[in-house]
């Protein structure tokens, strides 16, 4: 008898494995990996799935060799006795119930060290060379503000960071459970409405890292996506001040309509600081987002992103879209096919369905005015 009876059901098989390394190779240099690390914590992660990964392979390939080694040795030959049947070995007993058990407890002590390197109270103290940056990080359904009360400063969808500082990230929801993950720099923690979830991580190489919900929390889950831009510590600096200024009153006509329509038609959900609000909101816990929420269009917390620099963002609409703004001119004859701001603002729940931004029907005219004020807002 052959060995493999359906040597075609192999043969397809081993064929699909070509296939399956050109799939796996479609998961591009730029989607996240715990495997490609920018920073400590993240490497400590890594490095834990590393030790239990080699566990299993020294394990696998023993248990395995054993067998196949049994397979062939000890096959059915003709006219061979039938083997001698052991039961109850008790050394066998021992030694199977005991090695694993040492597996275990070995996997055991470096998933608790691990745990320790990355827990909230390992934080490293700040130094002149480690600052620490204070962000809360606010779960909305769906996107992701970035708020820094030592700043009093708020964005969305990008979380700007100075490299080799250590970031300490409040986690805060009132509506659902969301989950804070950027793969390259730190795992997921929870963001629980009514419990207080805090983390840290260090961002040792400068560039922008995907960060993504990992919790499912409603129907665009999936598009509650934000960056994690890290840059020097004097773009740091330069980028925080410019945040920490009022918004810029436009000069030309077209922006200057923009942002009369903005005051008509955006305020009651948007905030710009020296337009409609006079700062980034003081403490993110007089909020709430629900439907309803009493809190709900008053200066302090608008229940959209606040848009004063929305001109100096690369992500709108919750990361679903970049802010492609050299396409945004509103001179641009194909404004509203190439610009995303411009399709965002002209169909905004066929962008992302669900989502609650709510604003009436515009005219092209009127969103060229938006585009023109709001892409002016640097
Ligand atoms: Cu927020 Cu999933």
């Amino acid at each position: 008898m052959p060995v493999f009876p359906r040597t075609k059901r192999w043969i397809a098989l081993l064929g699909c494995l070509p296939l399956f390394s050109i799939l796996f190779a479609a998961c591009g240099e730029n989607s996240p990996s715990i495997l490609n690390t920018a920073g400590p914590v993240a490497a400590s992660e890594s490095g834990l799935f590393w030790i239990i990964l080699w566990i299993s392979v020294v394990i696998f390939i023993l248990v395995e060799g054993i067998l196949i080694f049994s397979i062939a040795r000890y096959r059915e030959r003709p006219g061979m006795p039938n083997p001698f049947q052991r039961h109850g070995n008790m050394t066998l007993e021992l030694i199977w119930t005991v090695i694993p058990t040492l597996v275990l407890f070995v996997i055991l002590f470096f998933t608790i060290r691990g745990l320790l390197q990355v827990a909230p109270e390992n934080e490293p103290a700040p130094t002149a060379a480690q600052p620490r940056i204070e962000v809360t990080a606010i779960g909305h359904q769906w996107w992701w503000e970035f708020h820094y009360p030592n700043y009093n400063v708020t964005t969305a969808d990008t979380l700007e960071v100075p490299v080799n500082a250590t970031i300490h990230v409040n986690l805060f929801s009132n509506n659902v459970i969301h989950s804070f993950w950027v793969p390259a720099l730190t795992g997921k923690t929870d963001l629980v409405p009514g419990h207080e979830n805090k983390k840290w991580f260090v961002a040792e190489k400068e560039g922008t890292y995907l960060g993504i919900c990992a919790e499912y929390c409603g129907t665009q889950h999936a598009n509650m996506r934000f960056n994690v831009k890290v840059v020097s510590s004097d773009a740091f600096k330069s980028w925080m001040s410019t945040q920490q200024q009022a918004a810029v009153s436009p000069t030309d006509s077209l922006a200057q309509k923009g942002q009369e329509l903005f005051k008509n038609q955006c305020a009651s959900c948007h905030g710009i600081v020296g337009v409609n609000v006079k700062q980034y909101y003081d403490t993110q816990k007089e909020c709430t987002d629900a439907p309803g929420g009493k809190a709900n269009g008053t200066p302090e917390c608008q229940l959209g992103p606040n848009l004063t620099h929305f001109g100096s963002r690369s992500l709108i609409a919750g990361g679903v879209l970049d802010n492609n703004a050299d396409k945004c001119n509103p001179n641009n004859p194909n404004l509203l096919q190439e610009c995303n701001l411009a399709k965002w603002l002209k169909d905004p729940q066929g962008v992302k369905p669900g989502n609650d931004m709510a604003i009436g029907e515009l005219t092209n005219d009127q969103i060229q005015q938006l585009v023109a004020y709001l892409e002016g807002l640097k």
